[in-house]
């Protein structure tokens, strides 16, 4: 039924704990007649209730081939038909899979979408966070709002980049995973959450504003995206599926 996989892959590949990241295409233009049909199909019903809200039309379709694919994938995960992967929501409203009965679930996703492009990550050590965020250059825009979310050495960071707005989002979305995976909703203080990495690197350790410890890694993106994951077991390793930075394409026909 699937024709990419790659989670499932990653598992066979991988033994032990391990977080396991894809980029999907969810660009409604790009699937067949039947296909945003079939995907519908998939979502249980407060999915389908949340998605009939939504509009444009564009935006409810990619919405709805968004959650599509990460229940496909869940399922392939965990070795599942896609009608038995139940979701709950934390008091803060973050989602995660429904634990077995008297059990704890030990497997935790997370996912972002923006544009055309959804990442979904998923790990059986700890909880993970996920942002992808397309950037457009406008030197038209006013930005300085977005600058109050950073630290005053983040802000000089950004500053000293030709594209300020790209280098901003770097550090926005390390800070929205982290956040995403602590699942306790943006704080008020942004700023005080500094996630600048050492020069050249791609990963760092850091402390959350509760004394958490988590892993932050810059993710390989497909072109115009930022993307990050961020981590609350550091010692997870770290695999992003082959397919990446391309954003894969998935059939949503049975
Ligand atoms: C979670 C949050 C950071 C998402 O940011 P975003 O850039 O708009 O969206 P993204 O595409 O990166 O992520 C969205 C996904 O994150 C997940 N998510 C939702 N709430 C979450 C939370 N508290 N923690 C972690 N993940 C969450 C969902 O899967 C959601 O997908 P869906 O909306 O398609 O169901 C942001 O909405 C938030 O802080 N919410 C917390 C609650 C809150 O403050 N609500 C006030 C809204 S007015």
């Amino acid at each position: 039924m699937l024709a990419v996989n790659p989670h499932a892959d990653m598992r066979e590949a991988v033994r032990g704990t391990f977080a396991s990241l894809s980029f999907h295409s969810i660009d409604a233009a790009e699937f067949r007649d039947g296909e945003l049909d079939s995907a519908l199909g998939l979502l249980d019903a407060d999915e389908r209730q949340r998605a009939a809200r939504l509009r444009p039309a564009r935006h409810r379709a990619r919405w709805v081939v968004a959650h599509a694919v990460q229940r496909l994938e869940l399922a392939s995960f965990l070795g599942r038909n896609p009608d038995a992967v139940r979701y709950e929501r934390t008091p803060h409203g973050r989602p995660v899979l429904a634990a077995p009965a008297g059990g704890r679930q030990p497997v935790d996703f997370n996912i972002s979408h923006s544009g055309d492009v959804l990442l979904l990550g998923i790990t059986t050590g700890g909880r993970i966070g996920v942002d992808v965020e397309a950037w457009v250059s406008d030197d038209t825009a006013d930005r300085s709002p977005l600058w109050e979310t950073l630290s005053e050495r983040e802000a000089d960071w950004v500053a000293a980049h030709d594209d300020t707005y790209a280098a901003f989002v770097r550090l926005w979305t390390r800070k929205e995973a982290v956040v995403k995976a602590l699942g306790t909703g943006l704080p008020d203080n942004l700023p005080a959450l500094d996630v600048l990495m050492a020069e050249g690197s791609t990963e760092s350790l850091l402390r959350a504003p509760d004394g958490a410890s988590l892993k932050v890694v810059d993710l390989p993106s497909p072109p115009g995206y930022h993307a990050a994951v961020a981590l609350t077991a550091p010692d997870v390793p770290v695999h992003v599926v082959a397919n990446a930075p391309a954003a894969s394409r998935f059939s949503l026909l049975p």
